[in-house]
């Protein structure tokens, strides 16, 4: 006799899966997470709770807009959905859609009063609209409910030091790596906050910490090294340069510092990576650090363009100026009074921007790295201005060509270079240097051999100091040149 089964197969439960779906994506395991969400999109219905973990692998992904598409479909099922609308925020946040991102993390709160991560995303959109005394309060809030969020840690953080509260934002990160002693991401926000307070043997004693409780990461040691480099410890600054190194052969940051410490080939530039991490933690400062340093290159440059273009100092107009890595604007300030086109600045540095922002000056900001703007830029510039920029470059050959091509005839190029110190024989033959500081200096022959390959002419060559360092002048030169109107 044949017996009936007692059981039915056993497929997959729908419910199981989901949660292993999550775990993956919050783990990270966007890989093995993939295959089964698409099971999982075959098995269950189409609810919000599934757009929302769609959006959250695509977004681990990076297909923004994708993830964008799916959240949408989830609140059109559902607008009252607290986590989608954290999801969106979260990634309008990504693609830079900073009010959209405002309004849905509002909405959230709004509809969740008590939900951490609500309050959370609220926070890091205000912090991005500049507006950290209002962030500071949601990211207060979020830590207390989620001490061990260290993205959520990091922000409260940057908030709290951005209103000038930099003990707080030390202890708020201080509490941070005691709740999460393995997360290196506190370590290195915990360095900047010192380094930025200019809290150089404080930043080491944190990265030395580190080191004693296991945390081996490239950028911990890269910035070790920074500190001590900036105490004068070069020997302790090579060693954790050279660790950092190991750790992290491929990383721009750390091999651009190693560079300059002159354990590896030279970089023939400083690359953006490390720009962007250099700058965005000196924004705030930038100012006040250079007045301190007698910083005069902007107040050069104008002179220089009024030397060559006396009518604009009479009132003539000049029509628009592009200002390379403008920085905070300090080009633009020195600029203000005459009468020039619309200024567009770009740079590097989000923070840098932020602060020229304030100062309601440029027509257009844009971020992003100078040669990559000049390849793609369609516009002729009467006049393009470098201020303490091309020191961040070794090589320049292309830049001068790029300038070149951009420039109006008649149109002028004005920059500064630092001037290479006791330069030797093998200096003045490739005619840059990258220093300790992961700045690059020049050689007034290799200046001039540059731009007459590029095809310009040279109006203005004259050595000036630039700013101090440690008490004394750093030696500069001041360059103008034209863009000749035969050469086609
Ligand atoms: C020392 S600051 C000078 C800022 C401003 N020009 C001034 O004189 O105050 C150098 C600026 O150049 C930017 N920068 C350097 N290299 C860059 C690049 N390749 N592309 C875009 N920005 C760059 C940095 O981010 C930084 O803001």
């Amino acid at each position: 006799m044949q017996l009936a089964p007692t059981s039915l197969p056993v497929g997959p439960d729908p419910a199981q899966l989901t949660r292993r779906v999550q775990d993956m994506i919050a783990a990270g395991r966007v890989h093995a997470a993939r295959p089964l969400m698409a099971a999982l999109r075959r098995l269950a219905p189409p609810s919000p709770e599934l757009h929302d973990m769609e959006a959250r692998l695509l977004l681990r992904e990076g297909r923004i807009p994708e993830a964008l598409a799916e959240l949408d479909a989830g609140l059109a099922m559902d607008g009252g959905a607290v986590e989608l609308l954290i999801s969106r925020a979260d990634a309008r946040m990504q693609a830079q859609d900073v009010l959209g991102a405002a309004a849905d993390a509002s909405d959230a709160v709004i509809l969740a009063p008590r939900h951490p991560r609500a309050k959370a995303v609220l926070g890091v959109v205000l912090l991005e609209m500049n507006r950290p005394e209002d962030a500071v309060p949601c990211l207060r809030e979020a830590v207390a409910a989620e001490p061990r969020h260290a993205p959520c840690v990091r922000a409260y953080a940057t908030a709290l030091e951005r209103c000038g509260e930099h003990d707080a934002a030390a202890q708020v990160l201080a509490d941070g790596i005691r709740a999460i002693p393995g997360d290196p991401t506190l370590r290195t926000a915990a360095i900047m906050v010192a380094m930025r307070a200019r809290d150089f043997a404080g930043a080491a004693d944190i990265a030395e910490a580190a080191r004693r409780d296991g945390v081996a990461d490239a950028q911990v040691f890269g910035l070790k090294g920074h500190a001590l480099s900036s105490l004068g410890r070069h020997g302790e600054a090579t060693a954790a340069y050279a660790e950092a190194l190991k750790l992290a052969p491929e990383d721009p940051y750390v091999r651009h510092l190693v560079a300059a410490a002159g354990l590896r080939p030279q970089s023939t530039r400083a690359p953006a990576p490390y720009l962007e991490t250099v700058f965005d933690g000196y924004a705030q400062r930038f100012e006040s650090h250079l007045i301190g340093l007698h910083y005069r290159v902007p107040g050069l440059l104008r002179a220089a363009l009024l030397e060559l273009r006396p009518d604009v100092g009479d009132g003539a107009a000049l029509g628009p100026v592009l200002d390379l890595g403008c920085g905070t604007g300090l080009m633009g300030v020195v600029l203000s009074d005459l009468k020039l086109g619309p200024i567009t600045g770009i740079d590097v540095s989000d923070g840098m921007l932020r602060e020229a922002a304030q100062k309601e000056i440029y027509g257009d900001l844009v971020h992003g790295e100078l040669e990559t703007f000049l390849a793609n830029d369609r516009t002729d510039w009467p006049v393009i201005l470098a201020a303490d920029v091309f020191c961040y470059f070794g090589v320049l050959d292309e830049v001068m060509k790029l300038c070149h091509a951009r420039l109006a005839p008649g149109g002028l190029l004005l920059f500064t270079v630092e001037e290479m110190p006791q330069p030797s024989e093998e200096d003045v033959a490739k005619g840059w240097r990258l220093g300790r500081q992961g700045r690059f200096s020049h050689h007034a022959d290799y200046i001039l051999r540059v731009a007459a390959e590029a095809g310009f002419a040279l109006r203005v060559m004259r050595r000036e100091g630039l700013r101090t360092e440690a008490g004394a002048d750093v030696a500069g030169m001041v360059v103008a040149l034209e863009r000749v109107r035969h050469d086609g």
